[in-house]
């Protein structure tokens, strides 16, 4: 029997998206909805894993589901809400958290990057949290989720949860095994100061992103600042694998204009990197800065956001509420 297909994902609130999050995630959202049912969740709990402002918090989840409209998220088409406002998120984590296994959150990778070198003064909620995210799919019973390359882990413990429920409680099929949708071409967006980091809003400089909500002054300046490399743009794979900045830009070219890096290289090869840089400019330009304006207009009209996530609130209790009464049945919670 085919199974429905549901998709599943969670953007945490961190306020100030980037094209990273743009290319590897929001983007692919918009276009799944075309083909699928969608449930994307702005992840509060899971933000708060490490200490946030209150107010900023507020902002931030606001700013999160104004991007989510922005880049062509439809709240009739998809469920658009945020996690806490969802109970069920909570519940289903601490069952789930009396399924899944010690020794198999401390292989997550994820925790000893962000725990540093102090673990004992993380918060319990940060080595936890992959639990949740595993609630927050099965919650629904997501069957696909899209997801970066660096949450790839975190989603085989889903798996592996699921997995688990089902063996424990005898209901095979009961948890569908979530599949990640991992972007393929995307190979990941990373900072313009440094080819071998991640783009990220945690990097001090404001120079290594491109934000939705810059401006084209601010693309323009940030591009012309980016690093490349002083010989000519090669006309190769391999060289170009060996110049991480360079192939960063060639990267994210390729995937704004839907060329391959194959065709980009073939057009660029001998030139020098301001050429690139010129097209660069003006194709992230006419992308972003369109959704930068959006952002700013739907974060002017607040009740209109508080809107969207009721209404998304509500239709994602339905299903979170009628699958969690079958949970508690199978786990024999009266
Ligand atoms: N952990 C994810 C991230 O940091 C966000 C997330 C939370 C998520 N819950 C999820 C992603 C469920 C996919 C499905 O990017």
């Amino acid at each position: 029997m085919e199974k429905k297909k549901l998709v599943f994902s969670g953007v945490q609130p961190t306020g100030n998206l980037h094209l990273g999050n743009y290319l590897g995630a929001l983007k692919n959202f918009a276009s799944l909805q075309k083909e699928m049912k969608c449930i994307y969740c702005v992840v509060d709990l899971h933000a708060i894993t490490v200490f946030q402002k209150p107010e900023e918090l507020r902002k931030n989840v606001f700013e999160t589901v104004a991007s989510f409209l922005a880049t062509g998220l439809d709240s009739d088409k998809s469920i658009i809400f945020n996690q806490s406002s969802v109970s069920g998120h909570a519940e289903l984590a601490w069952i789930l958290n009396c399924v899944s296994r010690v020794g198999w959150l401390n292989r997550m990778t994820q925790f000893k990057d962000k725990a540093g070198s102090d673990k004992e003064k993380a918060s319990v909620g940060l080595y936890i949290y992959p639990n949740l995210m595993a609630a927050d799919i099965l919650l629904y019973k997501a069957t696909h989720v899209p997801v970066g390359a660096d949450q790839k882990q975190h989603l085989e413990l889903s798996r592996d949860i699921a997995q688990k429920f089902n063996n424990d409680f005898d209901c095979k099929d009961f948890f569908p095994i979530p599949e990640p949708l991992i972007p393929k071409n995307v190979s990941r967006v990373m900072s313009l100061r440094d080819g071998l980091k991640k783009m990220s809003k945690s990097e001090d400089s404001d120079y290594s992103r491109i934000n939705l909500k810059d401006s084209a002054d601010e693309i323009n300046k940030k591009i012309k600042k980016a690093k490349t490399d002083s010989e000519q743009i090669p006309d190769n794979m391999q060289t170009l694998q060996k110049k991480p900045e360079a192939l960063n830009l060639i990267n994210i070219y390729s995937e704004i204009s839907k060329t391959n890096i194959e065709s980009v290289l073939r057009e660029m090869s001998g030139k020098e990197y301001s050429f690139l840089k010129t097209k660069l400019t003006e194709i992230i330009i006419s992308e972003i800065t369109p959704v930068g304006k959006e952002i700013q207009k739907l974060l002017k009209d607040k009740a209109h956001l508080e809107k969207i996530l009721k209404k998304g609130k509500e239709k994602a209790n339905i299903i979170a509420e009628e699958n969690l009464k079958n949970v508690r049945e199978k786990v024999g919670l009266i």
